[in-house]
């Protein structure tokens, strides 16, 4: 089994207490309950995934499903969401505060095709069937610059093997991100693999073809407005083994 983290809310008021007092949107993480799930089952995540269906305004199945992991306060998810209102939209992210401003703003917009889960996005797959993810989105992933962190990252061959398992013939996975060493590793692993295509990248995504549909993130903004470098953008497509 692996480790999840205690809930403290319901298992430990006195450690609940103290923890809240030293970061506070530890106690706001259980306020949204139909947008935030502070500590995620398989089980209670297939509960609210349903119920975001019920909820749904036409009542039908929620077309496509999309996963962003480490998707911080949530500006690209949403608008993501507002653009493709008949799809589904997980997000995944470790941060008290981010997931707080991302729910708030989920809330004030009312948008319905959201579900945040704080969770580590290394475990993704436990939430997804085979062949039932449609769309993968990791916007700027924290880089471990140093050869002795790479361990640590986050998209390695054993995450796009998970990726391969989860996602469907023709699934999309898109990544962006300013640390081109990491970008160019992750590239290698992707042009490797027998179950992905690359169908898109470039190495300076604001400066090419692809920045016209391109959805800012908040990292993003926040590197244009400073030293502005070039990013690193793919995207890979599941290979439909039909088609072979
Ligand atoms: C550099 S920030 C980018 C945030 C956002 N994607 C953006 O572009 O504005 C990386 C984000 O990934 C989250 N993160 C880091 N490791 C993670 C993990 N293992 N699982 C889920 N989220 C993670 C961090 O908390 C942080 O919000």
């Amino acid at each position: 089994m692996r480790y999840r983290p205690k809930n403290y809310k319901v298992e430990d008021q006195k450690i609940f207490t103290r923890l809240k007092k030293n970061n506070p949107y530890i106690a706001l993480l259980y306020n949204f309950p139909k947008i935030l799930i502070p500590h995620p089952s398989i089980e209670n995540f297939q509960n609210h995934f349903e119920n975001k269906k019920k909820d749904s305004k036409d009542k039908s199945h929620l077309g496509k499903i999309h996963l962003e992991i480490g998707c911080g306060s949530g500006r690209y998810l949403i608008e993501n969401a507002i653009n493709h209102k008949k799809d589904s939209f997980i997000g995944i992210e470790l941060r008290y505060k981010r997931l707080v401003l991302a729910a708030k703003k989920i809330e004030r917009q009312n948008i319905k095709n959201i579900l945040l889960l704080r969770e580590c996005g290394e475990y993704f797959d436990e939430y997804f069937q085979q062949n039932s993810l449609d769309f993968l989105h990791i916007n700027f992933p924290d880089p471990w610059n140093k050869k002795s962190q790479r361990k640590h990252r986050l998209i390695n061959h054993n995450f796009i093997s998970k990726l391969s398992y989860t996602m469907r013939s023709n699934g999309e996975f898109r990544l962006k991100t300013d640390h081109l060493e990491y970008f160019e590793t992750v590239f290698k692993i992707l042009s490797d693999s027998k179950d992905f295509t690359i169908i898109e990248h470039t190495k300076d995504l604001h400066e090419s073809i692809y920045n016209d549909k391109n959805i800012l993130t908040e990292f993003e903004m926040l590197f244009k407005s400073k030293d502005n470098p070039p990013i690193g953008y793919f995207l890979a497509k599941k290979i439909n083994k039909k088609n072979n």
